[in-house]
């Protein structure tokens, strides 16, 4: 069975686009493959030092995909910095990747540009934190997106390295992960491109009921067709797409029809489009703040998610000790 392994970055925020997209994946994989999900708080550190932030964003991060429907009794579910063997393969990994390799890394280059003011070991050692997430469980696939094809690619490549160096076949050459499908694309509510969070064009699977109408309510639309069955501006369309996602059939038919017939009220539509976001995200929402806060489950979750990710972690790092020669007396 393949070893799936996918890092969160405890910053998110989960928003529709992530739920239909990812998301939906993730559930589905759980029961396929051997899944690893854990919450990435050591990355956050190379950028984020707040220790009062840190916490409320594992804790909301975690509460979102469980809420979503990760389910612990059967991926292993964890917070990075309850497995420190993960810090140990980062540190046996890094005598082997080179800082001219991790200083040409786009992610690097873009945060020293951003952080001029905090250029610190941890964003340079990045990526080799990130195989060290990767390599502990010898995860055959990553399930990641575009932006993040670097990252898996010095894995890789730190992995061959190990391998060549020591004349060992220990590490996997892990691969991104699609699914085997095209994600949904869901656009958002400004108009053009893609729902993203830093985009402020989402609905947020924690938005309140009024947060939904009113942030529907101002999505971009244009002035409306003129002449029968003219096609759709992008705008529009993206809000069809959006209802063809969240709402029943006739619903959809009901006002494409009202669309090319050039009766179409959008007002009515977006009224309509609101009601049916909140039908799917309302219940979601309920259960990340039930989640949320409730301490005893969470403590259980992710004690039982660092037990089992330790043990796939200590025979990893075990391995990696004895062909490197560290061995006890
Ligand atoms: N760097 C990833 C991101 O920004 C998060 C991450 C950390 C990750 N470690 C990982 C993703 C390991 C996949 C595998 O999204």
């Amino acid at each position: 069975m393949d070893r799936v392994l996918s890092g969160i970055r405890s910053t998110g925020q989960l928003h529709l686009g992530n739920y239909f997209g990812a998301l939906r994946n993730f559930v589905k994989m759980q029961h396929d493959a051997e899944c690893f999900f854990f919450i990435a708080d050591y990355h956050s550190l190379t950028t984020h030092p707040d220790p009062r932030a840190l916490h409320d964003n594992v804790r909301n991060a975690l509460s979102e995909y469980l809420a979503a429907g990760l389910d612990p009794n059967v991926a292993t579910i964890y917070v990075q910095s309850d497995v420190p063997e993960v810090a140990e393969l980062s540190l046996l990994l890094g005598m082997h990747a080179y800082v001219g390799e991790l200083e040409r890394t786009a992610s690097f280059k873009e945060k020293i540009r951003k952080h001029k003011d905090n250029i610190n070991i941890g964003l340079l050692n990045y990526p080799v934190l990130m195989a060290a997430d990767i390599l502990l469980h010898r995860a055959d696939k990553v399930p990641v997106g575009k932006d993040q094809e670097q990252h898996l690619e010095l894995t890789r490549r730190f992995a061959r390295r190990f391998n060549t160096l020591y004349e060992v076949d220990y590490f996997p050459e892990s691969e991104a992960y699609n699914f085997g499908v095209e994600l949904v694309k869901i656009p958002g509510l400004d108009g053009t491109g893609k729902m993203g969070k830093s985009e402020g064009n989402g609905i947020f699977l924690s938005d309140t009921d009024a947060e939904i109408r009113k942030k529907v309510m101002r999505a971009v639309t244009d002035s409306g067709p003129t002449t029968p069955d003219s096609p759709m501006s992008e705008p529009v369309a993206n809000i069809f797409t959006l209802l063809k996602v969240v709402a029943p059939a006739d619903k959809v038919t009901f006002f494409t029809e009202q669309y090319n017939s050039c009766k179409i009220r959008y007002g009515d539509l977006k009224r309509e489009l609101a009601e049916d976001i909140i039908g799917v995200v309302a219940p979601i929402r309920e259960k990340i703040e039930a989640i949320r806060s409730n301490d005893k489950y969470l403590h259980e979750v992710v004690c039982d998610g660092a037990e089992r990710a330790r043990r796939s972690a200590a025979k990893t790092v075990a391995g990696v000790r004895e062909i490197m020669g560290i061995r006890r007396f």
